[in-house]
């Protein structure tokens, strides 16, 4: 989210040009890059990204997605395009993921390219051109980016909507990646997950209120795999419970956009062969069909097996499933009731906890005993958090959990890293709804007979610091 405005200034990379003084030899660089154009989704409706396969399909049209799905895979895998390898090119702290924001950020990314494209050697060179086109979001020639991705994968891409050639008449077209490509890494290292969202500057008025984008992957969404990845030997537990119950161990992401989420839970619980008594089920869910058609491609890109739901939270659940986990990043920029513009994934109505209160409520009936339920967002007041999931959930629902919360921002800070810029009407509609000042926070708790929720003041740069792997300081 546009919060992460401010954490990407930790991402800010101290990468060294060796050619830096003579760099800008356009010559030179257009060989290599063909240009750098402004990016063709602004001011301009692109079709449909990653169109849903027509139904039904002939069975060999399914296989032939499935095969190049999966030679996409091969090949990122291959090239080496996983968080730790971009960590060391980018000289940043290995994390479970890179700041996708500040990296394709258009008033940045031209200098963000050409100190990765300095960093081209022989032995790194898919990658680099994979990085610069997949995640900083650099057009490059055709001539450029085929011998990166094969020409076979190239067309695949080009049919899915990932790239988009402006005018293909010419002999080597300029090519524009539509989506953003992250790789997410797990604490262990052997499972890169590949993770295609938007990008962050693709809006819904950039498209033309053709669909609303799904997001990126934020700090915030970095922080939640970065706190699941800490509870395995709590999935062990539930796991065991499932298994002693003969029923599958049952994850649900709620709020699942690109699916980022639910699919680290499937890759980690596979890995880690952590299961029920009937294996694992994992479930996604969104209101966006876009994001649900996203999700759908990531789980198939990643070899994984998960059931997508498109509706409002709990809603298109079967009636009487409870899940053993339940994560979710819900939208929480609160309006304050103000006109303010926001991206429908970021927009928590006034007070920002109309979706996570939601969630909350739903514990109920939906979290089994001993089950792990995991909520990141920004938090108003949130020295009023244990207050709030009590109005949320009544007295009934036993809760044990903390909310840890990093800086506190004032309301007059938040609404300008909210808009870009000071935002007084937006200040004192949420000064008028209550608001005194907002964090970054992340409760993890797990459902008991008695609510005991705390609220602990984590360092300021709360999550940045869950993004890194256990022993990376920042
Ligand atoms: C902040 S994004 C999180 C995306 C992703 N989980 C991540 O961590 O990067 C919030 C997502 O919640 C979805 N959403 C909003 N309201 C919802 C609701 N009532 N039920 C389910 N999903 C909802 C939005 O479409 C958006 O994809």
């Amino acid at each position: 989210m546009r919060l992460n405005r401010l954490r990407s200034a930790l991402w800010a990379f101290e990468v060294e040009d060796p050619n830096s003084a003579d760099s800008d030899d356009e010559e030179e660089r257009a060989g290599k890059t063909a240009t750098l154009q402004p990016h063709p989704e602004h001011g301009k409706v692109h079709p449909t990204l990653i169109p849903v396969p027509p139904s039904p399909a002939p069975s060999s049209e399914i296989h032939l997605r499935a095969y190049h799905i999966s030679a996409l895979r091969a090949r990122l895998t291959s090239v080496g395009y996983t968080a730790p390898a971009l960590a060391e090119l980018f000289r940043a702290p290995r994390g479970y993921g890179l700041p996708a924001e500040s990296l394709s950020n258009p008033a940045t990314r031209m200098d963000t390219d050409t100190k990765i494209l300095a960093l081209d050697t022989p032995s790194n060179s898919n990658l680099v051109t994979l990085t610069r086109f997949f995640l900083i979001g650099t057009s490059l020639a055709r001539s450029v980016l085929e011998p990166a991705l094969t020409p076979e994968l190239l067309a695949f891409c080009e049919d899915q909507n990932m790239v988009f050639a402006r005018d293909d008449a010419t002999k080597d077209p300029i090519l524009h990646p539509l989506v953003q490509l992250n790789p997410v890494t797990l604490p262990s290292a052997s499972t890169t997950l590949f993770i295609v969202t938007d990008f962050s500057h693709s809006s819904a008025a950039s498209v033309g209120g053709a669909f609303d984008p799904v997001m990126h992957l934020g700090m915030d969404s970095l922080a939640l795999v970065g706190s699941l990845s800490r509870l395995t030997s709590d999935l062990h537990l539930l796991a065991d419970r499932a298994a002693s119950e003969n029923r599958p161990l049952r994850a649900l992401d709620l709020c699942t956009g690109s699916g980022i989420q639910g699919l680290t839970a499937a890759a980690l619980l596979r890995e880690q062969q952590i299961q029920g008594g009937a294996g694992v089920e994992t479930t996604l869910v969104d209101t966006n069909p876009r994001a649900g058609r996203l999700a759908a491609f990531n789980s198939s890109l990643n070899g994984l097996h998960v059931a997508v739901h498109i509706g409002d939270g709990y809603t298109p659940l079967p009636v009487g499933v409870k899940y053993d986990l339940i994560l979710a990043n819900p939208p929480y920029i609160p309006t304050g009731g103000s006109a303010v513009r926001l991206e429908a994934y970021g927009d928590g109505g006034a007070k920002g906890d109309d979706v996570m209160a939601a969630v909350f409520r739903g514990l109920q009936s939906r979290l089994v005993d001993g089950g792990m339920v995991c909520v990141v967002g920004n938090i108003v007041n949130p020295e009023q958090f244990a207050e709030n999931v009590t109005s949320w959930v009544g007295n009934d629902v036993g809760l044990n959990g903390t909310l840890k919360y990093g800086r506190v921002w004032t309301v007059d800070e938040y609404s300008a890293l909210i808009v870009g810029k000071e935002d007084p009407d937006y200040a004192n509609a949420l000064r008028q709804s209550g608001v005194q000042g907002v964090a970054n926070g992340l409760f993890v708790g797990k459902k008991v007979a008695q609510r005991d929720v705390s609220v602990v003041r984590g360092t300021d740069e709360l999550w940045h610091e869950m993004n890194l792997v256990e022993g990376e300081k920042a």
